[in-house]
């Protein structure tokens, strides 16, 4: 199957970059979305994030390599009509009510869906009956999921998201998890940048870490956070052993009970995203200059 999204050694150096003593924005980066998978791309300020996103988008040119949205080269047409995308910082004119803005879009990317498209999506994203609403009066919260369905006309293989649940209450973000678990379930894939580690680790299939313009690690949220030991569970509470990992488990539930424990519950830990993100980043050098 076609890729949702396929880098191949991504370059881009800003014009002037040289003379600042600056590297390559993005040095070579190769990075694959599966369809239908949710892949979150992490990273310090400076990265080359958003370099990235903007690439695949066609807002900015790349030096070198290539970027197929479905097999299309980023900044064609094709590219464009299999592509989704909300901006970190967007802002919609205040005046228009989600389905004028919804209508205006469908225009902008030729999507022929219709009020059917319009209902479905507003529904998707909880507004099903704030269709009348003018963006002025709608919360910084129901402005994002206006976003989000915006993102989602005309059925992209691809969405784009920047910082997509940074405006959202804990049940705005359920319900972007929600969004984002339905996209996958259709085949639809999704690149979520964002800073909120605990909750790329709850939605991402896959986890992309870049520091200064290189895929410093790469893996499902549960590989990259590594072992974390086992926890034993006995009547003298919990005890850690940090150093065990699964294997281990039944060798040392024979050993604690011949000591003559008894053993109510076992836990094996994983290492959390945040965790091996700060790893990954401190030894790439952290943030760039
Ligand atoms: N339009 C631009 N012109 C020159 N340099 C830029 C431009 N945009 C970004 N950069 C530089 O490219 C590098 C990567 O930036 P960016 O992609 O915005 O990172 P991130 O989104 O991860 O914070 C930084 O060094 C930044 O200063
Ligand atoms: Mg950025």
């Amino acid at each position: 199957m076609t890729a949702a999204l396929q880098t191949t050694e991504l370059r881009k150096q800003y014009p002037g970059a040289q003379r600042k003593g600056r590297g390559d924005a993005l040095g070579g980066v190769d990075l694959t979305v599966a369809p239908g998978e949710i892949v979150g791309l992490l990273g310090p300020n400076g990265a080359g994030k958003s370099t990235l996103v903007k690439i695949v988008c066609g807002l900015v040119r790349p030096s070198g390599g290539t970027a197929l949205i479905a097999g299309q080269e980023a900044g064609t047409r094709a590219a464009a009509a299999r592509l989704g995308y909300l901006a970190e910082l967007f802002r919609y004119p205040p005046w228009l009510t989600a389905e004028a803005l919804l209508t205006t879009h469908q225009r902008l990317a030729r999507s022929g869906g219709g009020s059917g498209e319009r209902a479905e999506l507003l529904d998707l994203v909880g507004l099903g009956d704030a269709a009348a609403v003018k963006v002025g009066s709608m919360s910084k919260g129901m402005q994002q999921r206006l976003g989000l369905a915006q993102s989602l006309i005309g059925r992209p293989a691809l969405v784009l998201l920047d910082e997509p649940t940074s405006a959202l209450d804990p049940v705005g973000r359920a319900l972007v998890r929600d969004v984002l678990g339905e996209l996958s379930a259709r085949g639809q894939s999704v690149l979520l940048s964002s800073h909120l580690l605990a909750e790329v680790e709850q939605v991402a299939d896959r986890v992309a870490i870049i520091a200064r313009g290189q895929l410093i690690a790469e893996g499902s949220p549960r590989d990259l956070g590594g072992a974390g030991g086992v926890e034993f569970e006995l009547a003298s509470g919990t005890s850690l052993h940090p150093t065990l990992t699964r294997d281990d488990i039944p060798d040392e539930i024979e050993r604690l009970v011949a000591r003559g424990e008894r053993v109510y519950g076992v836990r094996e830990l994983r290492g959390t995203l945040e965790q091996a993100y700060l790893r990954a980043v401190r030894e790439h050098g952290g943030e760039a200059p």
